[in-house]
């Protein structure tokens, strides 16, 4: 069976989640909305995805052909050619397309920038990929959330228990807006906690955990200060913590020590090296000489490439609330070996 996608949202996400999916031998893009024939259209054009409207009106999708371009119709026109929705449109928005994609009879996968709510069910690969299998839909976490659950998760299964407090320093805005801030100062969130932890609990409610956040004037990355209090009786050490996350898919342990990736600026430039497109980290960054475990709390710090960390899950997501693939270890294979060779960098 080959899975026919549908994109709603052709942004930052919508764009990498498009190419990943593009990237699969068992699922293929039907479609990718845009609102309007501007900045956007030539990739996918240049990518061969047909071009819907995200909206139904006929003057707003014949505005694309009287652009140049090659519009195939309405979101509605999409959604009767797909077997899946992945809603990439800006946070909070998604959630009033929710009754368009039940109408259309399809199933849906929404982003981090919606609510837990608005579904009634999370997903990351590692932590509920069988709870979310057939479902009707699910929506993927954040990114911040994502990579707490990538390294947590784990811990949690080695010890059975968790405790969690972190600390989220957040990219101010991605790489390509010119909107958002700060650009001269710290901004702390006062929402106390921030969501970003609790959210974990979407996906794994026995992890017990808090956040809390501020948002740094930068645009590459977003680094994770995480203690966590692990069981008495854990039986982990240092280095066997370190040797269980180097087992784990999607995560990366490198020491700064030793290889001078010290800063998320030599993450970043790392991740060009290896050549994913835009300079994507899929993975998870661990330094592993700022991993530190005395008695029976864990320090230690990661970083987070905030618009494509949730790229490989998507695909996983997918496969999960399609039902072809129950396993999430090879579901997380399979789509890592296919973005690899996508990219050319096996
Ligand atoms: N960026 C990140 O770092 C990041 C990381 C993880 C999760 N997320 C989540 O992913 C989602 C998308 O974020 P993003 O960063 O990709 O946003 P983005 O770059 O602003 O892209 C959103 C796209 O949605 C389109 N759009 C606008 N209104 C729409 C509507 N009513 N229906 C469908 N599409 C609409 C816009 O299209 P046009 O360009 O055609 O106007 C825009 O290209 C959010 O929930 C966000 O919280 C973002």
């Amino acid at each position: 069976m080959v899975v026919k996608v549908a994109i709603n949202g052709y942004g930052t996400i919508g764009k990498r989640v498009a190419d990943a999916v593009d990237a699969q031998d068992d699922m293929e893009i039907v479609g990718v909305t845009k609102t309007r024939p501007a900045f956007g259209c030539d990739l996918a054009v240049r990518k061969g995805y047909p071009i819907y409207c995200t909206y139904d009106e006929p003057d707003k999708i014949n505005a694309f052909a009287a652009a140049g371009y090659d519009c195939h119709g309405g979101l509605s026109d999409l959604l009767n050619v797909a077997d899946i929705v992945i809603d990439c449109s800006p946070g909070k928005v998604g959630a009033s397309n929710l009754a368009k994609y039940k109408s259309a009879s399809i199933k849906w996968i929404f982003q981090g920038g919606e609510k837990h709510a608005t579904t009634g069910m999370s997903y990351t690969s590692s932590a509920n990929h069988s709870a979310n299998l057939n479902a009707e839909g699910t929506r993927v976490v954040s990114c911040n959330t994502t990579g707490l659950s990538r390294t947590l998760v784990p811990l949690y299964h080695h010890c059975g228990s968790l405790s969690v407090e972190c600390t989220m320093i957040r990219r101010a805005a991605d790489p390509g807006d010119s909107s958002k801030g700060p650009i001269n100062a710290i901004k702390p969130v006062l929402k106390v906690p921030s969501h970003h932890g609790p959210d974990v609990m979407t996906v794994k409610p026995e992890i017990s955990i808090n956040s809390m956040a501020v948002a740094v004037p930068t645009t590459i990355m977003h680094v994770h200060v995480i203690v966590a209090q692990l069981p008495d009786g854990h039986n982990l050490t240092t280095e066997s913590i370190i040797d269980m996350w180097s087992q784990e898919p999607r995560i990366i342990l490198m020491s700064g020590a030793e290889t001078g990736i010290t800063t998320t600026a030599e993450v970043m430039e790392y991740a060009r090296d290896i050549g994913r497109k835009w300079g994507d980290l899929h993975e998870i960054f661990v330094w592993r000489d700022g991993v530190k475990l005395e008695g029976n709390t864990l320090y230690y710090f990661q970083a987070i490439h905030q618009e494509s960390d949730v790229i490989p899950e998507n695909i996983d997501a997918i496969r999960a609330l399609m039902g072809v693939e129950d396993d999430w270890r090879a579901s997380v294979a399979k789509t890592d070996d296919a973005i690899a060779r996508y990219n050319n960098i096996l």
